[in-house]
């Protein structure tokens, strides 16, 4: 399997019965961009079955990180969220897609619009020291149905401030964003509507989305994509590729495994 390495898993935490993140070994020839995916997966019946997943750790991190829904049917995540430290992975030796600062043209904010597991790119991306020198402030948003969901939570607010790397950077233009939409939590609605009657500008202090100034990236669901999509394209963002950068790029929240 010469576009496949098999790596170790470190570390296994559970966050709600349907989300769980995952650590594993890094090959040293393995490369990749911020927001990237790569292929990864398990032997099943003496063939990989594989999936999609977004890089979680920033490229410059000594380990792999993925964050991952649990699906009891799911050919995959069945079989991955009972993953134990020292278990094998298989992690594909190519990275791609399309959520790279190289996709947009220059901007002064970026938005990391999330739901959901669509979280796991930006999770590289607010490590990324680029994306704080191309940008004055980012703006990170996770959408979920309830306030468990909110993975990473205590990560982004307690740990990232102040690590040793990056934590000066957050300090100064990272702000952080969860909303839940089924039960009571300080920021309340979907991205779809805080986006449509501006509370989301006005809690955060920044003036509504301009396509002169905002880039963004998007990461969930199909349905939170078209919305979301059709918001943007409402107020004249334009959607970039590496051929033609423009003022936002988007990537499914792979469900279904
Ligand atoms: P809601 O609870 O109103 O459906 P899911 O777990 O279904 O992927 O949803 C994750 C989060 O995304 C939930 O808060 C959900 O809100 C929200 N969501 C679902 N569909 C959309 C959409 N079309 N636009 C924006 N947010 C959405």
């Amino acid at each position: 399997m010469s576009n496949l390495n098999e790596e170790t898993v470190k570390s296994v935490h559970h966050w709600t019965d349907n989300l769980f993140t995952f650590t594993t070994s890094r090959d040293p020839g393995f490369r990749y961009l911020n927001g990237q995916f790569v292929m990864i997966g398990l032997m099943v019946e003496g063939k990989p079955l594989l999936r999609a997943y977004s890089l979680a750790s920033a490229n410059y991190e000594e380990d792999l990180q993925f964050f991952s829904i649990k699906v009891q049917n799911g050919p995959l995540t069945s079989r991955l969220q009972h993953l134990k430290p020292g278990d094998k992975v298989l992690v594909g030796r190519k990275a791609t897609g399309t959520l790279i600062q190289d996709n947009l043209t220059p901007g002064k904010r970026l938005y990391l619009l999330s739901t959901g597991t669509g979280l796991a790119p930006f999770l590289s991306v607010v490590k990324d020291p680029d994306a704080y020198e191309r940008f004055e402030q980012i703006i990170l948003i996770h959408g979920c149905r309830t306030v468990a969901e909110l993975a990473y939570d205590d990560y982004l607010t307690k740990e990232l401030p102040n690590d040793e790397y990056i934590g000066e950077q957050v300090k100064e233009k990272l702000v952080y964003y969860p909303t839940v939409t089924r039960e009571p939590f300080r920021n309340q609605g979907r991205i779809t509507a805080l986006i449509e009657n501006g509370k989301l500008f006005t809690d955060i202090g920044v003036p509504p989305l301009n396509p002169a100034e905002d880039r963004l990236m998007l990461c969930g669901s199909p349905a939170m994509l078209k919305d979301l999509v059709e918001a943007l394209e409402a107020r004249g963002f334009n959607e970039g590729s590496q051929s033609s950068p423009a003022e936002y790029v988007i990537e499914k929240a792979f469900v279904e495994r």
